[in-house]
C-alpha cells in the first residue's frame, strides 16, 4: 500500500523511522524531517516502506556523492549532510551508554576517517563466458550490480579488482562465487569462496591460472575455500603478506582479521596507547594478529589471547624487538582473570565480552581499555565493569566505516 510518511528518527541500522498506528515503519535512505511516499509492507516481522519519492526533503538531506548510490547495497547514509551524519554516529554511542545509565567523564574528539581508505572488500563474482563481473549486491537483493567505482574503497584495491576480471574467468564456474581482496603493507591477497575449475575444486588448470594471476598482478597470495564456513586453502603464495604492528612484523594467515582501514587502525592504536601506562605487564584480549599487541610491546611484556588458531600461530612466529606470548583461548568460555596485569586491552567481536568483563570486574587490574565495533554490547560490558567498581574515564568514537551505520570506539576504565 502506498502511504505518505513523515520520518521522525533514524534506527541504529540507519533506516528512517515513521511512527504510525500500526507501529514503526522503517524506510531506508530517509532522514528525520523527510516527508516521503513509500510502499508499505510487512517483512521479517516488521513494517517496511520502500521509498517511492521524497516529497519534502529533510534539511539534513544532500545529494549522495556516489553515482551508484541508488542501486548499491553498500553505503546507507550518503544522503545525509556531514554535520548530521557525524552527530548521529556519536549519538549512537551516547545513546547506547545512556541506556545503561552511563556517561564517560570525558568525551574525546571523535575521529572520522575519510573515504577511499577501505583496504578490504568482498565482491560478488558473476562469470559470463570469458569475463567476470566483480560487483556488489544490489540493495535488498541477491542480484549483483556491476559497480564501476566505489568511493569508500582504496583506489589501489579497486584497480586490482578491475585487473582481475578477465584472468579470473578460467578459474571460476558459472555458479556464484565471492572474491575477497585485502591490501596491506604494499601487498595484496585474494581469497575465492565458491566452486572452481571443472569439478568445483582446484585442479591443475586452476593452480596454473592462479600462479599466472599472482605473478602477473603482483598478488602475494591466492587462497580458496568452497564455502564461507570452511578454512581457506592456499592455492599459491608468492611471498608472505606482512603486516607491521608497531615494530612487530606478522606474516598474516589467509583472511586474517585486520581493521578495515590503516588510518583507522592507527587511530584505534593511538587511543589505546594513550590510555596505557609507560611500562608494565599487559594482556591483549581478542588480539587477532596483533594490531594492539605490536605497539604495546614497546611498553612492556604482552600476553596476547585469541581464539583463532591461525592468528595465534602467526603471532607466535611474529618477529619484533620483544617476544610475544600468544595464547589460544576461548575468552567467552574461559576468560582471563587479569590479576597479574598492570593493564588489559580487550577488543571483542560484535557479541562483546560479557564473560570477560565479569572476570575483570572482580579483578584488581588498575586500567582496562575496551575497543569495540558494537556500542550496544560495549555499553552492556561497560556497565558490568562499572558495577564492579571501575570508572568509565573516557570514550573516543572512531568512524572508519564512512557512510555506513557502523561505528567503533575506545573506552578507558580505571580503578
Ligand atoms: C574485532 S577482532 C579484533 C582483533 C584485533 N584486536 C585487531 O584489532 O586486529 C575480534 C577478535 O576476536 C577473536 N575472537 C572471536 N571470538 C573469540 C573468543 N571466543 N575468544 C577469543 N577470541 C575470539 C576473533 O578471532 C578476532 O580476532
Amino acid at each position: 500500500m502506498t502511504e505518505s510518511l513523515r520520518i521522525e528518527d533514524l534506527a541504529p541500522l540507519g533506516d528512517g523511522i515513521s511512527p504510525s498506528e500500526k507501529g514503526r515503519i522503517y524506510v531506508d535512505r530517509t532522514l528525520p524531517g523527510d516527508v516521503v511516499t513509500a510502499r508499505v509492507h510487512k517483512a521479517g516481522g516488521m513494517l517496511r516502506g520502500d521509498l517511492l519519492a521524497v516529497v519534502e526533503p529533510s534539511p539534513h538531506r544532500v545529494q549522495a556523492p556516489c553515482a551508484h548510490y541508488d542501486i548499491c547495497g553498500g553505503c546507507t547514509l550518503q544522503h545525509a549532510s556531514e554535520a548530521f551524519y557525524r552527530d548521529w554516529k556519536t549519538g549512537v554511542v551516547r545513546t547506547a551508554l545512556a541506556r545503561q545509565g552511563l556517561a564517560p567523564e570525558l568525551w574525546h574528539d571523535p575521529v572520522f576517517l575519510p573515504a577511499a581508505t577501505r583496504r578490504r572488500a568482498t565482491f560478488a563474482a558473476v562469470r559470463k563466458k570469458d569475463r567476470v563481473t566483480l560487483g556488489y549486491f544490489r540493495r535488498r537483493s541477491h542480484a549483483v550490480a556491476d559497480i564501476a567505482s566505489c568511493l569508500t574503497a582504496d583506489p589501489a584495491l579497486m584497480a586490482l579488482r578491475d585487473k582481475l576480471s578477465r584472468p579470473l574467468a578460467p578459474l571460476l564456474t558459472e555458479k556464484p562465487a565471492d572474491i575477497f581482496i585485502q591490501m596491506v603493507g604494499g601487498g595484496a591477497e585474494v581469497v575465492i569462496t565458491g566452486p572452481l575449475g571443472r569439478k568445483g575444486v582446484p585442479d591443475l588448470q586452476v593452480y596454473e591460472a592462479a600462479a599466472e594471476i599472482a605473478h602477473g598482478l603482483g598478488i602475494n597470495r591466492i587462497a580458496w575455500r568452497a564455502r564461507e564456513q570452511d578454512a581457506p586453502d592456499v592455492l599459491l603464495e608468492v611471498t608472505p603478506l606482512i603486516a607491521m604492528f608497531g615494530a612487530l612484523s606478522v606474516a598474516l594467515p589467509p583472511l586474517a582479521f585486520l581493521q578495515p582501514t590503516k588510518a583507522g587502525e592507527d587511530a584505534l592504536a593511538a587511543a589505546v596507547m594513550a590510555a596505557l601506562p609507560a611500562s608494565g605487564t599487559f594482556a591483549d584480549l581478542f588480539a587477532g594478529c596483533g594490531t594492539f599487541t605490536g605497539p604495546m610491546l614497546a611498553r612492556g611484556s604482552v600476553d596476547a589471547f585469541e581464539n583463532a588458531a591461525l592468528a595465534v600461530r602467526a603471532l607466535d612466529k611474529a618477529k619484533g624487538t620483544a617476544p610475544v606470548t600468544a595464547v589460544r583461548r576461548d575468552l567467552f568460555r574461559d576468560p582471563v582473570e587479569g590479576k597479574r596485569y598492570d593493564a588489559v586491552v580487550f577488543d571483542p567481536p560484535r557479541l562483546g565480552a560479557e564473560a570477560q568483563s565479569k572476570a575483570l570486574a572482580v579483578s584488581d587490574v588498575p586500567r582496562v581499555v575496551g575497543v569495540s565495533c558494537n556500542p550496544v554490547t560495549f555499553a552492556r560490558d561497560a556497565r558490568i565493569l562499572v558495577e564492579g567498581g571501575y570508572r568509565l574515564e573516557s570514550v573516543r568514537v572512531v568512524d572508519q566505516f564512512i557512510w555506513s551505520h557502523h561505528v567503533e570506539l575506545v573506552g578507558v576504565f580505571s580503578r
